[in-house]
């Protein structure tokens, strides 16, 4: 049990490219290849095991140590701020957050500005920064909807091509920072297989460095 390398994967079309960088690092499962409904694949030739999980969860995975390692996008970790160590940027899934609002929006500092996100800590920690009154509005996707129906002023979300946004009439006002994936590692799985997790990570690296050429 001690040898295998328990992954959190994230499912979606992130974690599939993630999966191709462990294949290609000398970490292929093929039962992974043709899932069905199954959300866990074993390869106990290369030491691992694969999980099909939310994205969104991956991190609470490897904070609790169901998972010795696991890759999540750095809104999630800025978000949720789990007790993890970041490894290695995977250079996958790359965006931004921003703040975006409708076309014609003017901030009126006199009224406390409604927020829509999917992001309440990173919102706040944003707007507290700028001493900026706000309410939260928490929703879990569709984030655009919310100013074009009067549900908020502005959303926090991330912006990949901008696409939703223009095709929503809804502007970029600010960008809060870059996002990518990260490889994260639970502490303490870390401490009993870290010669088998820094090699993948070593491998994941080369992997990126050849992508990047
Ligand atoms: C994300 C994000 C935006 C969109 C941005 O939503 O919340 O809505 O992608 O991508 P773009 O800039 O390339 O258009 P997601 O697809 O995760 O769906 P959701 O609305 O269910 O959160």
């Amino acid at each position: 049990m001690n040898d295998i390398v328990n992954v959190a994967l994230p499912k979606g079309r992130l974690g599939e490219k993630v999966y191709e960088m462990f294949k290609a690092a000398g970490y292929p499962c093929e039962a992974l290849e043709d899932p069905g409904r199954r959300l866990t694949f074993e390869n106990p030739d290369a030491g691992i095991r694969y999980f099909w999980v939310k994205p969104s969860d991956v991190a609470i995975y490897v904070e609790k140590g169901a998972a010795d390692i696991g890759v999540a996008g750095k809104d999630i970790l800025l978000e949720y701020v789990p007790d993890v160590y970041e490894l290695l940027d995977v250079g996958l899934g790359k965006c931004r957050m921003c703040v975006a609002a409708p076309d014609d929006f003017k901030d009126d500092y006199r009224k406390t500005l409604r927020v829509a996100t999917k992001f309440p800590h990173v919102a706040k920690e944003h707007y507290s920064g700028v001493g900026r009154d706000i309410e939260i509005i928490k929703l879990n996707g569709s984030i655009e909807l919310a100013p074009i129906l009067g549900l908020s002023d502005v959303i926090v979300d991330i912006v990949e091509t901008g696409a939703t946004l223009k095709q929503n009439g809804l502007k970029v006002f600010d960008a809060l920072f870059d996002i990518s994936a990260r490889l994260i590692a639970n502490k303490s799985g870390y401490r009993f297989k870290r010669e088998k997790i820094d090699l993948i990570r070593k491998k994941l690296e080369t992997v990126k460095e050849n992508k990047d050429d």
